[in-house]
Protein backbone atom coordinates (compact mmCIF):
# COMPACT_ATOMS: atom_id res chain seq x y z
CA UNK A 1 0.00 0.00 0.00
CA UNK A 2 1.64 3.52 -1.28
CA UNK A 3 0.16 7.10 -0.35
CA UNK A 4 1.24 8.85 -3.59
CA UNK A 5 0.42 11.95 -4.47
CA UNK A 6 -0.37 11.20 -8.34
CA UNK A 7 -0.49 13.84 -10.89
CA UNK A 8 -3.83 14.17 -13.26
CA UNK A 9 -3.10 12.91 -16.59
CA UNK A 10 -6.59 13.78 -18.11
CA UNK A 11 -10.40 13.85 -16.74
CA UNK A 12 -12.57 13.12 -19.94
CA UNK A 13 -16.26 13.19 -19.85
CA UNK A 14 -16.94 9.47 -21.59
CA UNK A 15 -20.98 9.57 -20.99
CA UNK A 16 -23.52 12.27 -19.95
CA UNK A 17 -23.32 10.99 -16.33
CA UNK A 18 -19.28 9.11 -16.08
CA UNK A 19 -16.07 10.33 -15.91
CA UNK A 20 -12.36 8.23 -16.65
CA UNK A 21 -9.74 10.18 -14.54
CA UNK A 22 -6.03 8.77 -15.82
CA UNK A 23 -3.23 9.70 -13.28
CA UNK A 24 0.66 9.05 -13.00
CA UNK A 25 0.82 6.79 -10.13
CA UNK A 26 4.14 4.92 -10.39
CA UNK A 27 4.02 3.09 -7.07
CA UNK A 28 0.40 2.36 -7.32
CA UNK A 29 0.50 1.15 -11.02
CA UNK A 30 3.49 -1.28 -9.91
CA UNK A 31 1.66 -2.98 -7.55
CA UNK A 32 -2.00 -3.17 -8.28
CA UNK A 33 -4.07 -5.90 -9.35
CA UNK A 34 -7.98 -6.90 -10.64
CA UNK A 35 -10.27 -6.17 -8.36
CA UNK A 36 -8.39 -3.59 -5.89
CA UNK A 37 -9.17 -0.22 -5.54
CA UNK A 38 -7.97 3.57 -4.33
CA UNK A 39 -8.88 5.60 -1.17
CA UNK A 40 -8.44 9.03 -3.02
CA UNK A 41 -8.48 12.19 -1.68
CA UNK A 42 -10.91 13.76 -3.62
CA UNK A 43 -9.72 17.95 -2.61
CA UNK A 44 -6.57 19.54 -0.97
CA UNK A 45 -9.13 21.25 1.65
CA UNK A 46 -10.82 19.48 4.32
CA UNK A 47 -13.75 19.23 2.62
CA UNK A 48 -14.75 16.47 1.60
CA UNK A 49 -12.73 15.01 4.95
CA UNK A 50 -13.14 11.62 3.90
CA UNK A 51 -11.36 10.27 0.89
CA UNK A 52 -14.08 8.17 -1.48
CA UNK A 53 -13.10 4.53 -2.89
CA UNK A 54 -12.92 3.48 -6.36
CA UNK A 55 -11.60 0.50 -8.44
CA UNK A 56 -8.94 0.51 -10.25
CA UNK A 57 -9.85 0.65 -13.50
CA UNK A 58 -7.13 -0.57 -15.63
CA UNK A 59 -3.55 0.39 -15.40
CA UNK A 60 -1.10 1.76 -18.61
CA UNK A 61 2.74 1.69 -17.97
CA UNK A 62 2.69 3.85 -14.72
CA UNK A 63 -0.86 5.11 -14.98
CA UNK A 64 -4.08 4.59 -13.31
CA UNK A 65 -7.02 4.74 -14.95
CA UNK A 66 -10.91 5.06 -12.60
CA UNK A 67 -14.23 5.16 -13.76
CA UNK A 68 -16.76 7.27 -11.68
CA UNK A 69 -20.27 8.23 -12.22
CA UNK A 70 -20.84 11.69 -10.05
CA UNK A 71 -22.62 10.74 -6.99
CA UNK A 72 -22.59 13.55 -4.62
CA UNK A 73 -19.86 16.34 -3.98
CA UNK A 74 -16.76 14.18 -3.54
CA UNK A 75 -17.24 12.62 -7.06
CA UNK A 76 -18.13 16.24 -8.55
CA UNK A 77 -14.97 17.41 -7.44
CA UNK A 78 -13.35 15.29 -9.07
CA UNK A 79 -14.55 15.90 -12.13
CA UNK A 80 -13.49 19.26 -12.17
CA UNK A 81 -9.85 17.70 -11.69
CA UNK A 82 -7.68 19.74 -14.75
CA UNK A 83 -4.41 18.41 -16.15
CA UNK A 84 -1.32 18.76 -13.85
CA UNK A 85 -3.43 18.58 -10.85
CA UNK A 86 -2.30 16.72 -7.75
CA UNK A 87 -4.42 13.98 -6.09
CA UNK A 88 -3.30 12.28 -3.05
CA UNK A 89 -4.32 8.20 -3.55
CA UNK A 90 -4.08 5.94 -1.08
CA UNK A 91 -3.51 2.15 -3.09
CA UNK A 92 -3.88 -0.61 -3.66
CA UNK A 93 -6.15 -1.68 -1.30
CA UNK A 94 -8.21 -4.82 -0.51
CA UNK A 95 -7.59 -8.30 -1.75
CA UNK A 96 -8.81 -8.68 -5.61
CA UNK A 97 -10.57 -11.08 -7.81
CA UNK A 98 -8.90 -14.45 -7.31
CA UNK A 99 -7.53 -15.42 -10.98
CA UNK A 100 -5.84 -18.39 -10.67
CA UNK A 101 -8.02 -20.70 -10.82
CA UNK A 102 -8.50 -23.31 -13.69
CA UNK A 103 -11.81 -22.60 -15.19
CA UNK A 104 -12.69 -22.34 -19.15
CA UNK A 105 -15.34 -20.17 -19.50
CA UNK A 106 -15.67 -16.40 -17.53
CA UNK A 107 -18.61 -14.62 -16.74
CA UNK A 108 -18.27 -10.77 -16.17
CA UNK A 109 -21.40 -9.72 -15.00
CA UNK A 110 -22.01 -5.92 -14.68
CA UNK A 111 -24.47 -3.38 -13.04
CA UNK A 112 -24.14 0.58 -14.22
CA UNK A 113 -20.58 2.02 -12.93
CA UNK A 114 -20.10 -1.45 -11.48
CA UNK A 115 -18.44 -2.29 -14.87
CA UNK A 116 -14.98 -0.20 -13.43
CA UNK A 117 -12.90 -3.21 -12.33
CA UNK A 118 -13.82 -4.97 -15.62
CA UNK A 119 -10.96 -3.71 -18.62
CA UNK A 120 -8.36 -4.79 -15.85
CA UNK A 121 -9.59 -7.94 -14.92
CA UNK A 122 -10.54 -8.97 -19.06
CA UNK A 123 -7.08 -7.96 -19.34
CA UNK A 124 -5.80 -10.16 -16.21
CA UNK A 125 -7.54 -12.87 -17.72
CA UNK A 126 -5.44 -14.79 -20.36
CA UNK A 127 -6.09 -17.54 -22.50
CA UNK A 128 -10.24 -17.92 -20.80
CA UNK A 129 -13.62 -17.50 -22.88
CA UNK A 130 -14.73 -14.26 -21.59
CA UNK A 131 -18.37 -13.41 -21.67
CA UNK A 132 -19.12 -9.73 -20.14
CA UNK A 133 -22.88 -9.30 -19.40
CA UNK A 134 -23.15 -5.58 -18.87
CA UNK A 135 -26.65 -4.12 -17.61
CA UNK A 136 -27.12 -0.40 -17.19
CA UNK A 137 -30.05 1.88 -16.36
CA UNK A 138 -30.14 3.18 -20.14
CA UNK A 139 -27.82 3.39 -23.35
CA UNK A 140 -26.33 6.79 -21.90
CA UNK A 141 -25.11 4.88 -18.93
CA UNK A 142 -23.20 2.23 -20.68
CA UNK A 143 -18.81 2.39 -21.39
CA UNK A 144 -17.80 -0.53 -22.85
CA UNK A 145 -14.18 0.47 -24.04
CA UNK A 146 -11.91 -2.77 -23.56
CA UNK A 147 -14.44 -5.14 -22.34
CA UNK A 148 -14.89 -8.44 -24.79
CA UNK A 149 -17.70 -10.22 -25.87
CA UNK A 150 -20.20 -7.48 -24.46
CA UNK A 151 -24.00 -8.88 -24.44
CA UNK A 152 -26.39 -5.55 -22.85
CA UNK A 153 -28.97 -5.27 -21.17
CA UNK A 154 -30.88 -1.90 -20.36
CA UNK A 155 -33.80 -1.30 -18.10
CA UNK A 156 -35.74 0.71 -20.38
CA UNK A 157 -34.97 -1.22 -23.11
CA UNK A 158 -32.48 1.48 -25.27
CA UNK A 159 -29.49 -0.93 -25.50
CA UNK A 160 -29.70 -4.84 -25.75
CA UNK A 161 -32.13 -6.86 -23.93
CA UNK A 162 -34.85 -5.24 -21.77
CA UNK A 163 -34.66 -6.10 -18.79
CA UNK A 164 -31.80 -6.64 -16.19
CA UNK A 165 -28.83 -8.21 -16.09
CA UNK A 166 -29.73 -11.61 -14.26
CA UNK A 167 -32.60 -11.65 -16.39
CA UNK A 168 -29.83 -11.85 -18.99
CA UNK A 169 -27.72 -14.02 -17.58
CA UNK A 170 -30.44 -16.35 -17.09
CA UNK A 171 -31.72 -16.71 -20.52
CA UNK A 172 -28.03 -16.74 -22.00
CA UNK A 173 -27.06 -19.72 -19.88
CA UNK A 174 -30.36 -21.71 -20.75
CA UNK A 175 -29.78 -21.16 -24.62
CA UNK A 176 -26.01 -21.93 -24.35
CA UNK A 177 -24.10 -24.92 -23.81
CA UNK A 178 -21.06 -23.83 -21.09
CA UNK A 179 -18.84 -25.70 -19.14
CA UNK A 180 -16.35 -25.13 -15.85
CA UNK A 181 -17.89 -21.65 -15.59
CA UNK A 182 -16.37 -18.87 -12.90
CA UNK A 183 -18.21 -15.52 -12.21
CA UNK A 184 -17.44 -12.65 -11.40
CA UNK A 185 -19.69 -9.62 -10.38
CA UNK A 186 -19.59 -6.03 -9.65
CA UNK A 187 -22.38 -3.64 -9.58
CA UNK A 188 -25.29 -2.74 -6.40
CA UNK A 189 -26.58 -4.69 -3.47
CA UNK A 190 -29.64 -5.75 -4.89
CA UNK A 191 -27.81 -6.82 -8.39
CA UNK A 192 -25.18 -8.53 -6.07
CA UNK A 193 -27.88 -9.95 -3.68
CA UNK A 194 -29.74 -11.33 -7.41
CA UNK A 195 -26.11 -13.14 -8.43
CA UNK A 196 -25.41 -14.79 -5.32
CA UNK A 197 -28.71 -16.47 -5.67
CA UNK A 198 -28.21 -17.22 -8.88
CA UNK A 199 -24.56 -18.52 -8.30
CA UNK A 200 -25.81 -20.60 -5.51
CA UNK A 201 -29.03 -22.00 -7.44
CA UNK A 202 -26.81 -23.31 -10.27
CA UNK A 203 -23.47 -24.26 -8.14
CA UNK A 204 -21.09 -21.75 -10.58
CA UNK A 205 -18.73 -20.68 -8.66
CA UNK A 206 -18.87 -16.53 -7.64
CA UNK A 207 -16.78 -13.49 -6.73
CA UNK A 208 -18.24 -10.50 -5.99
CA UNK A 209 -16.76 -7.34 -5.16
CA UNK A 210 -19.14 -5.67 -2.23
CA UNK A 211 -19.48 -1.72 -1.94
CA UNK A 212 -19.57 -0.03 1.28
CA UNK A 213 -19.13 3.69 2.78
CA UNK A 214 -15.67 3.63 3.82
CA UNK A 215 -13.32 5.99 5.94
CA UNK A 216 -9.69 4.65 6.09
CA UNK A 217 -10.17 2.35 3.56
CA UNK A 218 -7.26 -0.02 4.84
CA UNK A 219 -8.82 -1.76 8.52
CA UNK A 220 -8.15 0.58 10.99
CA UNK A 221 -12.02 2.60 11.49
CA UNK A 222 -13.96 -1.10 11.88
CA UNK A 223 -16.46 1.02 9.73
CA UNK A 224 -17.09 -1.48 6.70
CA UNK A 225 -18.53 -5.07 8.33
CA UNK A 226 -19.97 -7.89 6.19
CA UNK A 227 -22.06 -10.51 7.59
CA UNK A 228 -20.20 -13.71 6.52
CA UNK A 229 -21.81 -17.46 6.82
CA UNK A 230 -20.08 -18.61 9.22
CA UNK A 231 -21.47 -16.27 12.06
CA UNK A 232 -18.85 -13.76 12.28
CA UNK A 233 -17.93 -10.43 10.42
CA UNK A 234 -15.38 -9.53 7.68
CA UNK A 235 -14.35 -6.16 6.96
CA UNK A 236 -14.80 -5.04 3.55
CA UNK A 237 -12.05 -2.81 2.78
CA UNK A 238 -9.74 -5.15 4.19
CA UNK A 239 -10.56 -8.92 3.74
CA UNK A 240 -12.72 -7.77 0.40
CA UNK A 241 -14.17 -5.98 -1.47
CA UNK A 242 -14.05 -9.29 -3.43
CA UNK A 243 -15.77 -12.21 -1.63
CA UNK A 244 -16.65 -15.45 -2.59
CA UNK A 245 -20.55 -15.83 -3.28
CA UNK A 246 -21.41 -18.90 -0.80
CA UNK A 247 -19.17 -16.51 2.23
CA UNK A 248 -20.74 -13.08 2.89
CA UNK A 249 -24.34 -12.42 3.44
CA UNK A 250 -25.66 -9.27 1.43
C1 LIG B 1 -14.44 -0.75 -2.97
C2 LIG B 1 -15.27 0.31 -3.67
C3 LIG B 1 -15.02 0.58 -5.00
C4 LIG B 1 -15.78 1.56 -5.66
N1 LIG B 1 -15.50 1.80 -6.97
C5 LIG B 1 -16.18 2.75 -7.63
C6 LIG B 1 -15.87 3.04 -8.99
O1 LIG B 1 -14.98 2.44 -9.59
N2 LIG B 1 -16.58 4.02 -9.60
C7 LIG B 1 -17.58 4.71 -8.95
O2 LIG B 1 -18.20 5.60 -9.56
N3 LIG B 1 -17.89 4.46 -7.67
C8 LIG B 1 -17.20 3.51 -6.99
N4 LIG B 1 -17.49 3.27 -5.68
C9 LIG B 1 -18.50 4.11 -5.02
C10 LIG B 1 -17.87 5.46 -4.71
O3 LIG B 1 -16.94 5.30 -3.66
C11 LIG B 1 -18.94 6.46 -4.30
O4 LIG B 1 -19.75 6.71 -5.44
C12 LIG B 1 -18.30 7.75 -3.84
O5 LIG B 1 -17.73 7.55 -2.57
C13 LIG B 1 -19.32 8.83 -3.80
O6 LIG B 1 -18.74 9.96 -3.24
P1 LIG B 1 -19.50 11.35 -3.27
O7 LIG B 1 -18.80 12.29 -2.35
O8 LIG B 1 -19.68 11.79 -4.68
O9 LIG B 1 -20.93 10.96 -2.73
P2 LIG B 1 -21.58 11.20 -1.29
O10 LIG B 1 -22.86 10.45 -1.29
O11 LIG B 1 -21.62 12.64 -0.98
O12 LIG B 1 -20.57 10.51 -0.29
C14 LIG B 1 -20.19 9.14 -0.36
C15 LIG B 1 -20.14 8.47 1.01
O13 LIG B 1 -19.45 9.21 1.98
C16 LIG B 1 -20.29 9.48 3.08
N5 LIG B 1 -20.08 10.86 3.48
C17 LIG B 1 -20.16 11.92 2.67
N6 LIG B 1 -19.86 13.02 3.37
C18 LIG B 1 -19.61 12.63 4.65
C19 LIG B 1 -19.24 13.29 5.82
N7 LIG B 1 -19.07 14.61 5.86
N8 LIG B 1 -19.06 12.56 6.94
C20 LIG B 1 -19.21 11.21 6.93
N9 LIG B 1 -19.57 10.53 5.83
C21 LIG B 1 -19.75 11.23 4.71
C22 LIG B 1 -21.68 9.29 2.61
O14 LIG B 1 -22.47 8.81 3.66
C23 LIG B 1 -21.51 8.28 1.54
O15 LIG B 1 -21.57 6.98 2.04
C24 LIG B 1 -16.78 2.29 -4.98
C25 LIG B 1 -17.02 2.02 -3.63
C26 LIG B 1 -16.28 1.03 -2.98
C27 LIG B 1 -16.54 0.74 -1.54
S1 LIG C 1 -13.04 1.51 5.93
FE1 LIG C 1 -11.98 1.54 7.83
S2 LIG C 1 -12.01 -0.54 8.41
FE2 LIG C 1 -12.86 -0.57 6.42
Amino acid sequence: MHIEKTIVQFVEKVKPNIFLLKVLAKNISSKATAGQFCNIKVSETDFPLLRRPFSIHNIENESVYFLFDIHGEGTKILSNKKVGDKIDIIGPLGNGFNIDDNYETIFLVAGGIGVAPFPFLTKSLTNKKIITFYGARNKDYIYDKNLINVKYSTDDGSYGFHGNVIELLEKEIGKNDFHNIKIYGCGPTPMLKALQKFSLENKIDCELSVESAMACGFGICQGCPIETTDNSYKLICKDGPVFNSKEIIL
